[in-house]
């Protein structure tokens, strides 16, 4: 069955409005894990505008189920990943001054200074996913580094891009081609998640920003559960 992670970056949005420890993205990820969701995703920026340290401390044993923690390729990162050593990491874009993760990893450019992160990642035994374009030349580029795992970025089907359905499916069929376990993600909503959930293949979803909206008008179990149905009746 296509899997749900639950990103709770956007709890800790609401957190740091205010600096306090109030609402705890750690309280999420249990609720979430209650509500039904397969795992947690949590993305430690560079500049910590979210989750900081401590949540990923804590979040590791919080729920009983797989954290992904999503991060740049930096040195920093990687120290943090190999002293934590959540079950999954997925490496994304970062840059300061974009409001979310805008663009894929460049996985084909950038060759060599990610293998040897993905190297040392794996070799501490955490699964790797590359957060990618639908993009046959990145596709083949993040089997050549060895990763298990890509991520599509599902943004530009998201924003209504003509085409970008079928540009998924095909990457989707691609991939599982060259042996990779292929996740997506990134703007998905209740409205939008059926035909990316019908891709046929499909390990996993990773999903935030919507349900954690939506759990401001109906509550986070509601919301995880009205995501888990929309997935359910797409696939
Ligand atoms: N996957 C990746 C790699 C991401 O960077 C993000 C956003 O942090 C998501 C999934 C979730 O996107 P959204 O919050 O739009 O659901």
């Amino acid at each position: 069955m296509l899997r749900l992670g639950v990103n709770i970056d956007h709890v800790a949005t609401i957190r740091n409005a205010r600096g306090g420890e109030h609402p705890d993205p750690v309280r999420a990820a249990q609720m979430a894990a209650a509500a039904g969701a397969d795992g947690i995703t949590a993305h430690l920026r560079e500049d910590r505008r979210h989750i900081t340290d401590d949540d990923i401390a804590r979040l590791i044993d919080a729920t009983g189920l797989p954290l992904n923690l999503e991060m740049a390729a930096t040195p920093e990162m990687l120290g943090i990943a190999l002293t934590h050593r959540p079950p999954a990491v997925c490496i994304v874009p970062e840059r300061r001054e974009e409001r979310t993760t805008e663009g894929g990893l460049d996985a084909a450019g950038q060759h060599n200074s990610l293998a040897p992160f993905v190297a040392r990642l794996r070799d501490a035994g955490i699964r790797v996913s590359l957060f990618i374009a639908p993009d046959i030349r990145q596709l083949e580029a993040a089997a050549r580094l060895g990763a298990p795992v890509v991520e599509l970025h599902t943004g530009p089907y998201a924003h209504g891009g003509d085409g970008e359905l079928e540009r998924l499916q095909a990457a989707a069929a691609h991939a599982l081609g060259l042996g990779l376990e292929v996740h997506a993600g990134h703007g998905l909503t209740t409205a939008n998640v059926g035909p990316v959930a019908a891709i046929p293949g499909l390990a996993e979803l990773n999903i935030g920003h919507f349900i954690v909206g939506e759990a401001v008008f109906i509550g986070l179990d509601a919301a995880v559960r009205a995501m888990r149905a929309a997935m359910d009746e797409g696939s």
